[in-house]
């Protein structure tokens, strides 16, 4: 059975939704499995599952190149993904949607693709104290390369940025901010749209890493104004390996490619090569058409859903799990940020995350402990890592009860 609901009358069940996602209905270690680990990855309906298995049974083959039915069946499902993530988050025109593996080749096409050819010994790129590693590191690779320095937005005790400080930062030698929209170790939902247009005043290019955003709300890139957009597949309820950079159509015209073969060419000679038009002059290579179709699916799935009611539950599941948290003197929360969304990181004081966590999983619990691929904000709090309950639109009130059954237990144990 589909999980189906009425948008105009705006109702979801929410239990029937769970019977979409087929992983979620089985035993872990003698315990029917509660997965916390969202934030990782998410699980993937049936219609995904099936949309991928129909391609392969079907429709296999490579596009944009066969003379054949199977190579045009192929492409058209491939293209139309692409427009379905076009107006997922609307974006202007569908070619400027570049299919990449997932947030982190994103961020390395911008960093090589853009940054490297605009940065400038005493040019300034600014990210957040926040950041996921593959935020920080590609621009720390291309302001090595070109001799421009990487500066940190301060974030508070709280997991917030400080916008105040960002302004401090702010001045014509910020040539690209990148800041996530949600923190994948806190949950803090960052100012994305103050943050943009304060870049935009000192002629700065924009660059926002929305891998834990679009999981959970709605984005706009042409109201945001961003210039770049990331996100991954596989955190959106789709298949792994493919992703998603969005870019002003302007911005990707003067950018080089970032790898080079197939694909990405208009003619090759030895004299020298022209370069495909866009979006297929960043795709170089046979794509990832399973993938796309898959989180083209991904993407129809959620569009049956009024998604502010999808993100109303979630925020509802995370203030559950946030009271029962603060009612426990042990548990330590790290993060607490006004506006956050999807996540819960904590720590039981006494015992170390990795121990937590595996007690959780042998009650059943799946979490994500360590420093989550943010290890600077770890190292800003002090702790070498947190556990991490994180939240998707098919858990539950019970998942959280037994989270914190087996946090109960896990005490016993540990404490
Ligand atoms: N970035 C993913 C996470 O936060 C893997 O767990």
């Amino acid at each position: 059975m589909t999980a189906t609901q009425n948008k105009e009358l705006g109702a979801v069940d929410f239990e029937l939704i769970r019977q979409d996602f087929p992983i979620l209905h089985q035993e872990v270690n003698g315990h029917a499995l509660v997965y916390l680990d969202n934030a990782a990855t998410t699980q993937k309906p049936k219609a995904v599952i099936e949309a991928i298995e129909h391609y392969y049974q079907l429709d296999n083959s490579n596009v944009h190149r066969g003379a054949h039915a199977l190579s045009d069946r192929a492409t058209q499902k491939f293209e139309a993904a692409r427009s379905s993530v076009q107006a997922f988050l609307n974006a202007q025109k569908r070619e400027e949607v570049i299919w990449t593996r997932g947030t982190t080749e994103s961020i390395n096409l911008v960093a090589q693709s853009y940054a490297r050819n605009v940065l400038d010994k005493g040019d300034v790129v600014l990210v957040s104290a926040l950041e996921h590693h593959s935020n920080i590191v590609p621009w720390q690779i291309v302001c090595e390369q070109t001799g421009a320095s990487l500066k940190v937005i301060p974030v508070n005790g709280a997991g917030e940025i400080e916008i105040e400080q960002y302004d401090q930062l702010l001045n014509d030698s910020v040539k690209i901010v990148s800041v996530n929209h949600v923190s994948n170790a806190l949950g803090t939902v960052n100012p994305v749209k103050t943050i943009i247009d304060k870049a935009h005043a000192v002629g700065a290019k924009v660059m926002i890493d929305g891998a834990q955003a679009a999981p959970h709300f709605e984005v706009n890139v042409k109201e945001l104004d961003c210039d770049f957009y990331a996100f991954s597949g596989h955190k959106l309820f789709g298949p792994t390996g493919i992703g998603v950079l969005y870019g002003k159509e302007n911005l990707l015209e003067q950018m080089t490619p970032f790898q080079s073969g197939g694909e990405m060419i208009e003619v090759v000679s030895f004299e020298g090569t022209t370069y495909n038009k866009l979006p297929y002059k960043f795709e170089a290579g046979t794509p990832n058409i399973a993938g796309a179709i898959g989180l083209g699916a991904a993407i129809d799935y959620l569009n049956q859903f009024d998604r502010r009611l999808l993100l109303q539950y979630e925020n509802e599941l995370l203030s559950y799990s946030t009271e029962l948290a603060l009612e426990d003197s042990d548990i330590q929360l790290v993060g607490t940020a006004k506006d956050k969304t999807g996540v819960m990181s904590f720590l039981i004081k006494g015992a170390h995350p990795h121990d937590v966590g595996t007690l959780l999983d042998q009650q059943g619990v799946a979490v994500r402990t360590g420093h989550h691929c943010a290890m600077p904000i770890m190292k800003q709090f002090k702790v070498p890592g947190t556990v991490r309950a994180s939240f998707a639109f098919y858990n539950n009130k019970q998942d959280i009860d037994r989270l914190f059954s087996a946090i109960k237990k896990t005490k016993s144990f540990l404490l």
